[in-house]
């Protein structure tokens, strides 16, 4: 029978388990080159919660883990009692970590930020089009043999030009969408963040200065005051912040209420960001509405009654499915986990992306409770 468990490396002095295979092959190089023993579990799908408590043994230095695996006290517990130093996601989001926990154990959880950067924010370009344009009806058309020649009023869509785009959480990915939707497509911008996003805005205005020089109407941008007001006045709404507890339900029964009545809400980000039941019902009652999915609340069940709706399109989750994108996040954990190991300092540059290079600093590229830890 083929071993659940492929062990990497045998001799090397750090254990470290890695729950599920990752993509390309730079990522085990750095392990084993960093003399760890690497054992990768092999099925399709990543290990389950049992065979991580037993795979994690006795000893087991680091760990590189999925979104999917609840990392909760229990279980950074006993990586911790394994002498675990180290772990790493193998995504930028972190929701599946208990942070507090990890911390008073004192246990570095490492990310993959800024790589997944344009994979994600395409993504969401990709489904604010598909949502707009109707590609996946068009695409049932054509394939169901129900394409009868060119129509003046078959699925007709939406133009983005000079509308108004809403993006909450102008971090890395919403400012990204942000600028592909405002340069490219000349929407007009309201983003709402905790703070102003002086970098975004200087290219925004840098922008339009362009606009105006090649004789085309520059756009608009502004940060709102409140969620409320980006809400009442976008006619695409696009979701980018990270999930923690002021975040859960952000967009409930009430905030969808205050949309317009044709709006399209798209969400790249975590599903529980919006209340799901609250969507399908809304989307039930305003047949114009519009949402794409990628991310759901209860990933990977879908509540019920959103399967069905017409007016939604639904994506499994892949917002950073690009191969280079993901060889990437395979090498920012491999780096995370193999740099703690050989106890080097954690980065404090913004850009990691600079360790997928062959000579990378000899640093930890990113370290989630790095400040909390004193690293
Ligand atoms: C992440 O990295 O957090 C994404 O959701 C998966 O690409």
């Amino acid at each position: 029978m083929k071993q659940k468990w492929e062990i990497q490396n045998p001799g090397g002095m750090n254990r470290v388990i890695v729950t599920a295979r990752l993509i390309g092959s730079r990522w085990l190089k750095i392990l084993t080159d960093a003399g760890c023993r690497v054992e990768v579990y092999q099925s399709g799908s990543p290990a389950s919660r049992n065979e991580i408590d037993d795979a994690l043994g006795q000893s087991c230095d680091g760990v590189i883990g999925q979104l999917k695996e609840n990392w909760n006290r229990e279980l950074l517990t006993r990586l911790k009692t394994a002498k675990g130093r180290v772990y790493s996601n193998c995504a930028v989001g972190y929701n599946n970590v208990d942070m507090a926990s990890a911390t008073e154990l004192g246990i570095p959880v490492g990310n993959t930020p800024g790589v997944l950067t344009q994979a994600t924010a395409e993504l969401a370009v990709a489904l604010a089009f598909a949502v707009a344009r109707r590609i996946p009806e068009a695409d049932a058309i054509v394939r169901g043999d129900r394409f009868s020649g060119w129509h003046l009023d078959l699925l007709l869509g939406d133009l983005f030009g000079r509308r108004t785009l809403g993006v909450v959480g102008a971090g890395r990915i919403g400012s990204a969408f942000a600028k592909m939707m405002v340069e490219g497509h000349r929407m007009n911008l309201i983003y709402f963040g905790r703070k102003m996003n002086e970098r975004l805005e200087t290219s925004l205005a840098a922008w339009n200065k362009y606009l105006t020089a090649t004789d085309e109407q520059p756009v608009s941008f502004r940060r709102a005051e409140t969620l409320e007001e980006l809400l009442k006045e976008s006619d695409v709404v696009s979701l980018h912040t990270a999930l923690n507890e002021s975040t859960h339900h952000l967009i409930d029964g009430s905030k969808l209420a205050l949309m317009k009545k044709n709006a399209i809400l798209i969400n790249v980000s975590r599903g529980p960001v919006i209340d799901e039941r609250a969507l399908v019902e809304h989307c039930r009652r305003n047949p114009e509405f519009r949402a794409g999915l990628d991310v759901y609340e209860d990933e990977p069940a879908l509540k019920p009654g959103l399967r069905e709706l017409p007016n939604v399109v639904l994506l499994p989750h892949i917002g950073s499915a690009t191969f280079w994108t993901r060889e990437a996040m395979s090498t920012i954990a491999a780096r995370n986990v193999a740099a703690v190991l050989s106890g080097y300092p954690v980065w404090k540059g913004e850009d990691v992306e600079i360790f997928l290079g062959e000579d990378p600093p000899k640093a930890v590229p990113s370290i989630v409770n790095a400040k909390e830890l004193g690293l």
